[in-house]
């Protein structure tokens, strides 16, 4: 069985669509949540995810623009006041609206003798699972299907964009995708990051895909830009592969995108 593990799409298609030319005979596809905000195509995303079946659990900015959409704070609002998530709320049908909603917080599944756990994050910020023990008690909490005597047990989590994976000493394991959509400031590929796991082989990959297109939109979908904010744009789609430490915007987007 061919898995394709996805993660923090962030209204951007454009690199789960180059996975996909690389990627063939793919069984089924999972993503750990993130599939709006932070860029210019939640419609299309959202599409893009419901056209492939995709297994899908909800993340933190789903609930943050579902929420914002359901309390209305994003009509009427000043240009200068705006961001990503009402952009993208002013995008949104109330057909996609609901489709978020219904995203669950956990997913259990097994694949080839491999129990799997999926969900967005550990904790409410950036934690990780660090132990044995955490690793069990979570697994506990949350893995609700019935399971054979000594089945290798796996977790899935999104969220910081970061390609990782943790194994304990019983051979458990969580593993992160890393994003489809765009790195960390401290992380200069411009590449959608994801994961294969084959017959139950983990394979960690990545590839380059066109970002022009998402640039364009961004542009033409808020031309009143502030500076700072062409230039989060720019780090995020734009196309100089030099964005590394040196970046002249690093600080004021590492002070914006915490989260
Ligand atoms: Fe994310
Ligand atoms: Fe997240």
């Amino acid at each position: 069985m061919k898995l394709l593990i996805l993660s923090d799409l962030h209204a951007n298609a454009e690199g789960v669509k180059a996975i996909l030319q690389k990627e063939t005979d793919i069984d089924a596809i999972y993503a750990a949540g993130d599939y709006v905000d932070y860029g210019p195509d939640p419609c299309g995303t959202i599409a893009w995810v419901r056209e492939h079946q995709v297994h899908a659990v909800h993340g933190n900015h789903d609930h943050r623009v579902l929420k914002t959409w359901r309390e209305n704070h994003f009509r009427g609002l000043p240009k200068d006041e705006k961001w990503w998530v009402h952009y993208n709320c002013e995008l949104l049908h109330p057909e996609e609206i609901d489709w978020l909603a219904a995203l669950p917080t956990h997913l259990c599944f097994e694949a080839d003798g491999i129990a799997y756990l999926m969900q967005h994050q550990y904790g409410e910020r950036y934690e990780i699972i660090e132990s044995q023990y955490h690793f069990d008690e979570y697994w506990a909490k949350h893995y609700t299907l019935p399971m054979k005597p000594g089945q290798p047990r796996r977790m899935i989590f999104g969220h910081s964009h970061r390609q990782a994976m943790t194994v304990f000493p019983d051979g458990s394991l969580w593993l992160n995708p890393g994003s489809a959509s765009y790195r960390r400031p401290d992380e200069p590929s411009k590449d959608a990051f994801y994961a294969v796991i084959e017959d139950g082989e983990i394979s960690f990959r990545h590839v380059p895909y066109d970002r022009e297109w998402l640039f364009a939109e961004t542009v033409r979908l808020r031309p009143t830009m502030k500076e700072e904010e062409y230039h989060v744009a720019e780090f995020f789609f734009g196309w100089k592969e030099s964005d590394g430490p040196d970046y002249p915007w690093l600080a004021f987007i590492k002070d914006h995108f915490k989260h």
